[in-house]
């Protein structure tokens, strides 16, 4: 059911757990499985330096989790922003039908995680220009 690349990364996952000093953080959850997934990225310059994952759910999840923090580190965020669900499941050799959810909840979390940084930042600058006009 599972391809051998999906029980690989699910058995030996990369990138887990917490970013304390994170840039952007996305969390996702699926009403229906009840799986939760949390993304944390470090950004410099533009590009993902570092990136880490929880999730509480299936393998799928997981795997799916493991294979797009491999994906996204290095990539500039324009880059990282294009990974697609499909491009998780191609890279992991491919995910039963009923399991594509899994990998729709790990580019919504990579994606939230883009746009949570991309919001700080623009407080960021909002704050130091009124600094400025004050
Ligand atoms: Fe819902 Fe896998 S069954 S994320």
């Amino acid at each position: 059911m599972y391809s051998k690349r999906v029980i690989e990364a699910f058995t030996n996952p990369h990138n887990v757990g917490v970013l304390e000093d994170a840039d952007g953080i996305g969390e996702v959850g699926n009403p229906v499985c009840g799986d939760i997934m949390k993304m944390y990225i470090k950004v410099r310059d533009g590009r993902i330096v570092d990136i880490k994952f929880q999730t509480f759910g299936c393998a799928a999840a997981i795997a799916t989790s493991s294979m797009i923090t491999d994906l996204a580190k290095g990539k500039t965020l324009e880059e990282a922003e294009k990974i697609t669900r499909n491009d998780v499941a191609e890279s992991l050799d491919g995910l039963p039908p009923i399991k594509m959810h899994c990998s729709n909840l790990a580019a919504d979390a990579l994606h939230k995680a883009i746009e949570d940084y991309r919001k700080k930042q623009t407080e960021k600058r909002l704050v130091k220009s009124l600094d400025k006009n004050i």
